[in-house]
């Protein structure tokens, strides 16, 4: 009698038993370098009832690492690193097991899914099934879901609140956030857009692929008389994720009512002389009081719904090549410690995405 045929495998089966990670290898003095991460062999984890496991597909190689290597930021969402911690971030990938509760019927994301979710710089990651985010398939290439869009929309239009005709300075805008902070205040109607850089070559980059009208470049002359060539006409909003002494140029070139959304501070988090977790600059009050400025300190808002809406608009509009997503790919785990010494050191255009 013929034996009956042998269960169909299910998709863990044909899962590797090893992943890779990367970890912080050992505490720098100043910049991080690539020796200070290690990448090293781990068992693929097992999802628990609640978690999927994931995957990756792509991860964010992002400066914010210095913070926490440094010690972390109090009330910052994001714990301190440790030596020996696997680091995290931003990542997007497929699901190919789910624990028992999430596989449920009616429950989270389903092997073949692919998800957004923040336990980057892992082959492989064990993820509660409510902290990924189901992409769908309406980009053809899903890296684009790194793209920190909706963090600029929310300070462009709730902080900065970006109306038709401004004058708009993003310091830092050839960052990940402020390569899309340029271009979605323009989306929004500014009628100039300034841009911020430490780098004469990205400069031209900033005007001939990000649209910006006029580019300041530290280090290349006082910024005061930059801004002033630039925004002749003064600046009604400021998108600084740097502070220091862009902060303070800026301030000097703001109209009467400008607003000032601040979302970084990588003048502090990238100096070698400082640890990363502090930011201090000096700033002339006066001009607050007179100009009846407002500056407002602004993080990524935890909202579904607002961030699915700007998510419908960024694909639409990439579609639509009214905005590109400027980013650098880096290829394979083992560069990933170099990428990320890269990213402190200002080396990349966009977002800088490690590809697994
Ligand atoms: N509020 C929030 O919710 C939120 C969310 C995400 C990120 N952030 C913060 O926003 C900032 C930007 O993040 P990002 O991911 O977009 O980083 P990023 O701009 O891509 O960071 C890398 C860039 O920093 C610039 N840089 C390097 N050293 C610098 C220095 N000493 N002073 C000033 N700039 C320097 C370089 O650009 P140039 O060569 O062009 O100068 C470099 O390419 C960070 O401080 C990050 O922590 C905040």
């Amino acid at each position: 009698m013929p034996s009956s045929p042998p269960p169909l495998p299910s998709p863990s089966l044909a899962l590797p038993r090893v992943s890779r990670e990367v970890r912080l290898a050992a505490l720098p003095a100043g910049l991080p370098q690539a020796a200070h991460f290690e990448v090293v062999e781990t068992s693929v984890p097992v999802p628990g009832p609640d978690e999927v496991l994931v995957r990756n597909r792509y991860f964010h190689v992002f400066p914010a690492l210095r913070t926490l290597i440094g010690g972390g930021v109090e009330g910052a969402p994001f714990p301190p690193l440790r030596v020996g911690d696997p680091l995290f971030g931003a990542a997007v990938g497929e699901v190919v097991a789910v624990g028992a509760a999430a596989g449920a019927p009616g429950g989270g994301p389903h092997v073949g899914d692919m998800v957004h979710h923040y336990l980057g710089w892992r082959a492989y990651a064990a993820v509660p099934a409510a902290a990924c985010r189901p992409l769908g398939d309406a980009l053809p290439d899903p890296v684009a879901h790194l793209a920190q869009g909706w963090t600029a929309w929310h300070a462009l239009t709730r902080v900065g609140d970006v109306r038709t005709g401004d004058t708009v300075f993003v310091t830092g805008g050839a960052g990940s956030l402020g390569s899309m902070a340029g271009q979605i205040a323009r989306l929004l109607g500014a009628g100039r857009v300034v841009g911020g850089t430490g780098s004469p070559g990205k400069a031209e980059r900033m005007t001939a692929e990000l649209g910006y009208d006029a580019v300041v470049v530290r280090g290349a002359g006082p910024l005061s008389e930059q801004l002033a060539q630039a925004a002749p006409g003064g600046l009604d909003v400021v998108f600084d994720t740097v502070g220091g002494e862009e902060l303070r140029a800026a301030l000097g070139a703001a109209r009467t009512g400008a607003r000032f959304a601040l979302v970084g501070a990588l003048s502090g988090q990238l100096a070698p002389e400082l640890d990363g977790t502090s930011a201090p600059v000096e700033l002339d009050t006066f001009a607050l009081i007179v100009k009846n400025i407002t500056l407002r300190g602004t993080t990524t808002p935890d909202e579904p719904q607002g961030q699915s809406d700007w998510n419908e608009r960024f694909i639409r509009s990439l579609r639509s090549g009214e905005i590109t997503f400027p980013h650098t790919r880096v290829a394979g785990m083992e560069a990933a410690p170099r990428a990320l010494e890269e990213v402190f050191r200002g080396r990349h255009f966009g977002t800088v995405v490690v590809e697994l």
